[in-house]
């Protein structure tokens, strides 16, 4: 079996699903359930014995430590994080706690079990860090797309954070031999986002009649890829990536902000037309973000080489079918808009980010 952390997130619940439809072997789905980790993601899997949830902190060594020697998982697939820019920024201390103290804390425990593993467990086993294409710091329109070899060059409390966990994985490869594998994937969307992410929060917000937050000028460029796609990447890196080596995944996609919202107003207009007038009516310029990073952009090609993955998705094709999943699923966002999410969005879209256009 494989066990997953941050299973209840965004990514690693679509990775979950993903992979019991590929597969039988069994996850172990541990996550602390934050704001962030939500069980309804997981509701296709209540009757499913192949998947075991145990909430936790990967923070708590101890308990990680009996889940492995209860488990014996053949490989770790590392999603908890605290994963939000805008909340790194108001709140930069939970970021260090989980991103940093939290990995280290996975590891440790990781590399007493696999140490005490027999051959060829101990061979076999993989240690799969999933992070961020973040950690390389911000583009100009000029510049080359993020490769494996730019130097790290993190701008944000989170991406700082995510930084320190990649090396400290890199650490324990090098220094204790763990079969570690790092994925540095660009911006997901899909089923599952949590509306503090840009594309929910557009969709959600459009349908609710509110404004659509574009920060400073909207001509941030992102590299948008399609959640299934990365996680079908995060399986090709698990089954055949090179121990120690990281891979960037990424959609070839680069959009800026201001037209992936236009965009999205688009479709609501096809699928969900308003009584009068469009959906880009409700866009609102915003205060910017502080230390913005203007653009990422991410070089795929080694993934694409050496292990043959390529988007399934076009933006076009992913983009709809989020929107569609937005449609269909009032229930779900209904739940997750709940108290904690409401104190968010006072506190960054009242008071943090006022409308300036
Ligand atoms: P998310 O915020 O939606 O989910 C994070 C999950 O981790 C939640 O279920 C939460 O409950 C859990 N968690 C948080 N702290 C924990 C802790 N201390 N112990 C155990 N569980 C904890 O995040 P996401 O967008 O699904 O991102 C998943 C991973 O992918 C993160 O490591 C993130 O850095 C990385 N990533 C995200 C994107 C993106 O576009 N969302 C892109 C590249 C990489
Ligand atoms: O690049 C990968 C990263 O992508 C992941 O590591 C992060 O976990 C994930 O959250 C995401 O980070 P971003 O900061 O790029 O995503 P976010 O959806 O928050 O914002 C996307 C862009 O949209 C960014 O330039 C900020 C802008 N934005 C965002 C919000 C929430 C707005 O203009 N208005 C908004 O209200």
């Amino acid at each position: 079996m494989i066990l997953v952390t941050g299973g209840a997130g965004f990514i690693g619940a679509n990775f979950v699903l993903d992979w019991l439809k590929q597969y039988d072997e069994p996850v172990i789905n541990y996550d602390k359930l934050t704001y962030a980790g939500n069980l309804n993601n997981l509701k296709d899997l209540q009757q499913d014995a192949r998947h075991v949830f145990v909430q936790g902190d990967i923070n708590d060594g101890a308990t990680l430590s009996a889940l492995l020697d209860k488990y014996q998982p053949r490989a770790i697939l590392h999603f908890a994080a605290e994963s939000h820019v805008d909340r790194s920024i108001l709140g930069p201390a939970a970021f260090v706690t989980t991103n940093i103290n939290g990995t280290f804390s996975l590891l440790e425990a990781t590399r007493a079990y696999w140490q005490n593993l027999a051959e060829p467990e101990k061979a076999a086993f993989r240690f799969l860090h999933v992070s961020t294409d973040e950690v390389y710091g911000t583009l100009s329109a000029e510049d080359p797309p993020f490769s494996e070899t730019t130097a790290y060059a993190p701008n944000s409390p989170y991406s700082a954070s995510k930084a320190a966990s990649d090396h400290l994985v890199r650490a324990y490869h090098h220094t204790y031999g763990l079969p570690t594998l790092t994925t540095n994937c660009s911006n997901n969307y899909g089923a599952y986002h949590f509306p503090e992410k840009l594309i929910p929060l557009i969709i959600t917000n459009a349908r609710a009649g509110k404004d659509l937050p574009v920060y400073g000028d909207g001509q941030q460029v992102r590299d948008w890829l399609y959640v299934t796609d990365h996680c079908a990447a995060i399986r090709r890196v698990l089954a055949d990536g090179r121990l120690g080596e990281t891979y960037n995944v990424g959609g070839w996609n680069e959009q800026s902000n201001l037209s992936v919202v236009h965009t999205l107003c688009d479709l609501l207009d096809q699928l969900q037309p308003k009584a009068t007038g469009s959906y880009r009516d409700q866009i609102k310029h915003v205060k910017d973000r502080p230390g913005h990073d203007r653009r990422y952009a991410i070089d795929a090609r080694k993934i694409e080489k050496e292990l043959g993955w390529k988007p399934a998705e076009t933006f076009e094709t992913g983009l709809r079918k989020t929107v569609e999943w937005y449609l269909a699923n009032d229930e779900w966002v209904n739940q997750v808009q709940s108290g904690e999410y409401l104190k968010w969005v006072d506190l960054q879209y009242k008071n943090g980010a006022e409308v300036v256009a």
